[in-house]
């Protein structure tokens, strides 16, 4: 993994958030004036530079061995990256609820000091594509959530503290048996609301504790990064079998020349902005047309699909780096 905060994570709470969305860049503007700036523009010169990086480490160079081995030993070198990092490594996401409210709708009751929803009404004013939209949900006698890929649960206890629905109940799997095992034993983990699993989403057949057309929501939170983009449209067709008809996906992941990217040095890529990490992990970085393709072409409709442009300013050695990541959500279609 590139560095902790690598997904835009810190350690600020839901409470404490600063104005997340909404620090926009005056044209005029000094950089280091804070420490982040977002809804950033790109120019020409600055996409031309990021696509001379991106050929520069795009060369292949990885024997068909190493490569096979990256796919068959993918659970390991993972397990192996959560035997390193134990639940150390993932930071609370100061900005999961604010993006995707779905997830803890009543969350608003709860925080009186910020009133999410009057400022998710200011960003929709001010952010034209780049608005939270608020998707209506088919839950009807609670809701039941299935994570992909959810790791020590740096999703899901956010999600089983500020969802008050007490007929919530939230699945979650990861193929990492290290990390399945760790996430059991946090304190928060609460069987009577939760139910976490070993799965390897890229199978064939799933084996699950739900039924199919059963769920309400998947959430897919820098999951499908991590896997082959061949086998990228199975697991969107198995998403789509257990979702209800009216089902929702919420997708959050790395887009194209994200600082990320551009960082690897020659040697780490796999093939089509495909690369591996020095521990044997890896990431692929999205296109916005790439994330609608895969839905689209399988049984979903699009309700948002935008690309969250950030720059982080690092004010001591006058550095900036600029995050992409694309965000979307879909709808499963109904028969
Ligand atoms: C970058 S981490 C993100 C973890 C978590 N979603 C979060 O945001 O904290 C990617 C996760 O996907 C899991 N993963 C990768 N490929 C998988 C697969 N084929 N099936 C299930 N989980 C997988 C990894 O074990 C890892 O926990």
């Amino acid at each position: 993994m590139d560095d902790k905060t690598s997904n835009g994570d810190s350690r600020e709470t839901v409470n404490s958030r600063p104005q997340f969305g909404t620090r926009n860049l005056p044209s005029d503007g000094n950089i280091f004036q804070h420490n982040a700036w977002d809804n950033v523009t790109w120019d020409e010169e600055q996409e031309k530079l990021a696509q001379r990086k991106v050929n520069e480490n795009s060369i292949v160079t990885v024997s068909s061995e190493q490569l096979l081995k990256y796919e068959t030993e993918a659970d390991k070198y993972w397990d192996k990256f959560y035997g390193v990092h134990n639940d150390g490594f993932f930071k609370n996401r100061h900005w999961l609820l604010t993006e995707f409210p779905e997830l803890a709708p009543d969350i608003v009751k709860q925080n009186t000091e910020r009133p999410m929803r009057a400022a998710l009404a200011d960003q929709d004013k001010n952010h034209g594509d780049r608005y939270i939209k608020i998707l209506d949900l088919p839950c009807k006698d609670g809701c039941r959530i299935l994570e992909i890929g959810c790791g020590v649960g740096n999703t899901v206890f956010p999600i089983l503290t500020y969802n008050v629905d007490p007929k919530l109940f939230v699945y979650c799997c990861d193929f990492s048996t290290k990390a399945i095992d760790i996430l059991q034993q946090n304190p928060a983990y609460n069987v009577d609301r939760c139910k976490a699993f070993v799965l390897d989403v890229t199978q064939e057949t799933w084996t699950t504790p739900f039924e199919p057309e059963s769920l309400d929501i998947v959430v897919l939170i820098f999951v499908l990064s991590a896997i082959h983009p061949d086998k990228m449209q199975h697991v969107v067709r198995q998403i789509h079998r257990y979702l209800k008809p009216g089902g929702i996906v919420l997708f959050r992941d790395y887009g194209r020349y994200d600082l990320a990217q551009l960082r690897f040095k020659k040697g780490n890529c796999l093939g089509g902005n495909f690369y591996a990490r020095g521990d044997g992990t890896r990431v692929y970085f999205f296109l916005q047309e790439d994330v609608k393709t895969l839905f689209t072409d399988n049984g979903f409709t699009e309700e948002q699909n935008f690309a969250d442009r950030r720059l982080q300013v690092n004010r001591g050695k006058q550095l900036s780096m600029y995050r992409v990541w694309i965000q979307a959500k879909y709808r499963k279609i109904f028969a």
